[in-house]
């Protein structure tokens, strides 16, 4: 089976790359390693910015990951249409090379944020979507233009909300910038927001675990699943985390950028509903907590820098 995997160097995307080449699949990856470098050796490459990529195809009857975007909230707020063009044209063109390929499965990398700040929480995957950040609204019109593909092309397809999802060789998030603040800085650690913003966080290994299950299990023709932790954490405690795997005990200095948000479109409360995908028979197998903790210990093997234990 040929598996494509677009935005393939990049974080989450590299991790599904190893996992695929270790199923046996060939992997071809499309990426413009815009911001992404990862390179598994046993898969192809293609360099290719999907913004400007009409007429591209795919091996006939490949299954795509779509995973290509800019995934940073807070640049969306300011860099709309970069993201518009990441997010929303490169999906649009990904969704046309898999039509014309007669793509097996779609599975497209969507967000929690498409959500916004749900009143119910656990938030289930029929809650109306209200994004706050462009971002979220960018993925709300990506699962759209992927039902519609799927209903009228007969693609198979999932659209999977992710949570926060951290560990690997995680490159950007929370975890990313409180190591990086304390390494350069040990006496004071900035955090944006109140401290008290609270979100449920996947280690990487359960998320690429959870798309194979969907891989193995999903028998519809679309449908929409949040894939996040039965429970979530605040910064404050994350900053914790963190101090105590570097050994550390800075001062803490809030940024709060507004009624406790950390930036513009900063959704402060997330926890999503996951029953619909733990009744495919998947489980988290790490709380938030552990995700976090492993994580920090993942970015300091990374950079090299020792355990204080
Ligand atoms: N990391 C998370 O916590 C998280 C949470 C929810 C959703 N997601 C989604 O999961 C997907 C992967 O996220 P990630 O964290 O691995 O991000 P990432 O930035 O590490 O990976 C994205 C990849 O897409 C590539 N890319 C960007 N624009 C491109 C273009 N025009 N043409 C070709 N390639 C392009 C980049 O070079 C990069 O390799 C994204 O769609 C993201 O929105 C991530």
């Amino acid at each position: 089976m040929e598996a494509v995997v677009t935005g393939g160097a990049g974080y989450i995307g590299g991790h599904l790359v190893d996992e695929l080449i270790s199923r046996g699949y060939r992997t071809i990856v499309y990426d413009d390693f815009s911001s992404g470098s990862y390179v598994n050796p046993k898969a192809l490459y293609s360099k290719v910015d999907l913004r400007n990529s009409e007429g591209l195809t795919f091996p006939k009857g490949s299954i795509v990951f779509h995973l290509a975007a800019n995934p940073d909230v807070r640049t969306s707020m300011y860099n709309t249409k970069e993201h518009f063009e990441r997010d929303v044209v490169v999906t649009f063109n990904v969704l046309e090379a898999a039509r014309r390929s007669d793509a097996f499965f779609f599975l497209f990398a969507s967000s929690s944020t498409v959500y916004g700040e749900a009143d119910k929480l656990p938030t289930p995957e029929d809650y109306p979507k209200r994004p706050i950040s462009f971002y979220g609204l960018f993925k709300q019109v990506g699962e759209e233009m992927v039902e519609f593909y799927s209903r009228n092309y007969g693609i198979r397809a999932v659209s999977l909300r992710f949570a926060n999802i951290t560990g690997g060789r995680v490159s950007h998030g929370v975890v990313v910038d409180f190591v990086r603040k304390l390494l350069r800085n040990r006496e004071e650690l900035e955090i944006l927001g109140n401290g008290k913003q609270k979100k449920s966080y996947l280690y990487i290994t359960d998320l690429i675990e959870a798309i194979f299950v969907l891989l193995e299990k999903f028998r519809g023709v679309y449908d929409a699943f949040n894939v996040g932790n039965l429970d979530w954490i605040t910064v404050d405690e994350i900053a914790r985390i963190v101090e105590e795997e570097m050994g550390l005990k800075p001062r803490h200095v809030y940024k709060d950028f507004g009624e406790g948000r950390g930036w513009a479109g900063d959704v402060r409360l997330m926890l999503l509903d996951i029953n619909k995908i733990t009744s495919l028979g998947w489980r988290p197998r790490y709380g938030s907590a552990e995700a976090v903790r492993f994580a920090v210990r993942d970015v300091l093997r990374s950079l090299n820098v020792g355990l204080p234990h």
